[in-house]
């Protein structure tokens, strides 16, 4: 297998995003600073907007929500929109209000479950804490963002002298009593709350008082690596859905002077189900596009008709093949770690793919010169699902669900290819780039 130094680089400048978003704040704190530094400036939904063909902006909402654009050089009315989108949350574990308690001399961190994590990889890890605190000022209260870089917590395994069947009927946490992440001994000084909250406050710069309320991410410490013979795989958390991320980012940035407006909208929420207000079921990327019809001077037909120009790619992760589980898979559409980006297919719109957007992503692939892969799931097993039918369905473009072969997801420490992701790179690239109108 040969990887080229800028395919290397391009999972290396993955694995670097991921560790520097141990949650989706931190993930579209990160997204911004990147797009900052490729001449991009935010915009604000209070604020009143002008734009011009060339302009690079972006919008955050909620902290965790991204959309990032650039307006096209042909009119919007007839050009459309050309959009990339992904999601910025990943599940696991998230700190309760109240959390501290003290049990026989033990502070543990009571947590309520984010999505559908595997839960039993989040034992006898180094984990840590990171997320968004509110912090009281003079005119009200501001969102810090906090992260505790070393390891602050463990769910330490029951030893198998105690749970002898743990290798025949596997790992199983009861999600009330037994997940509980241990913080620390004693509790004399201070109350194990006391204790949590000046924790907290010592990260966030401020007195314990002034913390008005916060959102905690569990997280996992441990960096990214490649792995494998020819280091030809990576592992790091997250991978679902940073990847997908850090794959639209790159290639958005990279874009020069294009035809339609591009747009990568990268949101929080989707392993919870996306109904929020900076969700992909919320109004957040048809707000932004209409006022980028607005801000363009195109009134509200020509908005409409840019949509029926438009286009989706919405990527995500896709299941590969894990030979040591065969029967977990459709054997007729088996996909390979490093075989190319998969277009995944499901008659029931669980993916929002027709024939007609895995006819253009197909074009896409065969353009930038990457291999491409189908996916389906089986039929006797229940499928995900993406923001990709959903967003699809509010704003009413066409759409293919894409993504890159992983292993384990929802792991928390999932693993991918080096290659897929250079493959996914360029044809996200040759998406925004392409000239013309959608074909
Ligand atoms: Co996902």
């Amino acid at each position: 297998m040969i990887i080229t130094p800028e395919q290397r680089a391009g999972a290396l400048d993955l694995l670097a995003f991921i560790d520097a978003s141990p949650s989706p704040w931190h993930a579209a704190d990160e997204m911004a600073r990147r797009l900052e530094s490729h001449g991009f400036s935010r915009l604000h939904e209070t604020e009143a907007w002008r734009l011009q063909p060339g302009a690079r902006h972006f919008v955050l909402r909620g902290d965790s929500s991204l959309v990032a654009l650039v307006i096209g050089q042909q009119p919007l009315v007839s050009a459309g929109f050309r959009i990339v989108g992904a999601h910025t949350d990943s599940p696991g574990l998230r700190v309760k209000p109240r959390a501290a308690h003290i049990a026989e001399g033990v502070i543990r961190l009571g947590v309520e479950v984010y999505g559908g994590p595997i839960l039993a990889t989040f034992a006898d890890r180094d984990l840590s804490l990171a997320g968004r605190v509110a912090v009281r000022t003079t005119r009200g209260f501001e969102s810090r963002l906090v992260r505790f870089q070393s390891p602050l917590l463990r769910l330490p395994n029951l030893a198998i002298h105690m749970n002898r069947a743990v290798n025949e009927d596997g790992l199983k946490f009861n999600k009330q009593t037994e997940l509980p992440l241990l913080l620390g001994t004693g509790g004399e000084e201070l109350p194990p709350q006391k204790l949590l909250m000046s924790l907290l406050a010592r990260e966030a710069n401020c007195e314990s008082e002034s913390i008005l309320g916060f959102e905690l991410a569990v997280y996992d410490t441990q960096p990214g690596a490649c792995w494998g013979a020819e280091g030809e795989f990576i592992a790091d958390s997250q991978l679902d859905n940073l990847a997908s991320c850090h794959a639209g980012l790159t290639a958005l940035t990279r874009v020069s002077e294009t035809s339609a407006t591009c747009v990568g909208a990268f949101f929080d929420h989707e392993e919870i189900g996306s109904e929020s207000a900076k969700g992909a079921d919320g109004s957040l990327l048809a707000d932004v596009l209409e006022r980028i019809a607005l801000g363009s001077g195109v009134d509200r037909e020509g908005y409409k008709r840019a949509l029926a120009q438009s286009f989706l790619v919405s990527a995500d992760m896709a299941h590969a093949y894990q030979p040591n589980f065969p029967q977990a898979y459709e054997p007729q559409h088996l996909v390979k770690v490093n075989a190319g980006p998969v277009i995944k297919i499901n008659v029931n719109q669980r993916y929002a793919t027709d024939s007609t957007g895995e006819a253009r992503f197909v074009h896409l692939c065969e353009r930038a010169g990457v291999p491409y892969q189908k996916y389906t799931h089986r039929t006797d097993l229940a499928c995900g699902s993406t923001i990709g039918p959903m967003t699809a369905a509010r704003l009413g473009v066409t759409a293919v669900d894409v993504g890159n072969p992983l292993w384990a997801m929802h792991s928390v420490r999932e693993s991918a290819g080096v290659l897929d992701h250079a493959y996914m790179i360029l044809a996200l690239q040759q998406f925004f780039d392409e000239p013309g109108t959608a074909g």
